[in-house]
């Protein structure tokens, strides 16, 4: 007999050591995004960038408006969950290499700073590898008044689209972004101040994330209506939430 509880509690140790409970996503990335979206969503973001710091009035708007924190955040989200993306590997970047890459670019306050940084990040996204370890802590991914400036941003693309839905398809890849967005937002509980309120927090995120990963695939099927009905589930939440958490 107790030869069998060890081996059971060895096996469980084993599965707690295998399973990465800390750092993986709140659901499973493979099932839920598109790897290419990803891939080209962080090169996007790596360009635009690039143009912050053009020269030294540019990064000083960048600065002011808090958007290299924004899109090195967003780059890092991205590059976690083609970390954990099963199709990750064939996109040619070194994922967790641009995600440690993009956080040190987040904090860059110096234009010589941030030059260092996204030359960093350029390198990972040409696929050189750092040593970088694949866990990291969803909630520590991106700060989260940024991620909700992210988010708006993006919902308002989305609006315009949806408003006159020609390039639906081209477009879903905002969807993909905020499907990520939620994953970190989901993770980030630190603005729920009394316990017993998770669950809510939880529930919204999940719900949040459901509606816009369905957006995304009703957008790639062309399918406009079915495209509106989520988007206008998925603004209904922020409202949700924003009542409880922010108001
Ligand atoms: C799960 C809860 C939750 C959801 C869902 C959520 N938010 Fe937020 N949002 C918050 C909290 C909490 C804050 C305040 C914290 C902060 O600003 O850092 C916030 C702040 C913001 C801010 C900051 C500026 C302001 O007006 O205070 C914006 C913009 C924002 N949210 C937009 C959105 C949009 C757009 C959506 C939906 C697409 C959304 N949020 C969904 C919880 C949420």
């Amino acid at each position: 007999m107790k030869k069998i509880a060890l081996a059971a509690s060895a096996f469980a140790l084993i599965a707690a050591l295998l399973l990465p409970v800390d750092g993986a996503a709140p659901a499973k990335v493979t099932d839920l995004l598109d790897a290419k979206q990803l891939a080209t969503e962080a090169k996007a973001k790596a360009v635009k960038l690039g143009e912050s710091m053009a020269d030294e009035d540019a990064f000083k708007r960048a600065l002011e408006f808090k958007t290299i924190a924004t899109d090195a955040g967003v780059i890092a989200c991205l590059a976690q969950a083609l970390v954990e993306h099963e199709q990750g590997e064939a996109s040619g970047i070194a994922a967790a290499s641009l995600r440690d890459a993009a956080l040190t670019l987040s904090k860059a306050k110096q234009l010589d700073d941030a030059k260092t940084g996204l030359a960093a990040v350029e390198a990972a996204l040409a696929g050189k590898k750092t040593g970088a370890a694949s866990d990291y802590p969803w909630n520590k991914l991106i700060n989260m008044h940024r991620m909700m400036e992210e988010m708006e941003y993006r919902e308002g693309r989305l609006r315009r689209t949806l408003r006159r839905p020609r390039t639906l398809e081209r477009d879903s890849s905002h969807a993909t972004v905020l499907t990520v967005l939620a994953l970190a937002m989901e993770a980030d509980t630190h603005e729920v101040k009394d316990e017993k309120n998770l669950p809510k927090w939880k529930t919204w995120s999940q719900d949040y994330r459901s509606n816009v990963a369905k957006l995304g695939l009703a957008m790639k099927a062309n399918k406009a209506e079915e495209a509106s009905k989520y988007f206008e589930a998925s603004n209904k939440v922020c409202a949700d939430c924003h009542a409880q958490f922010r108001d």
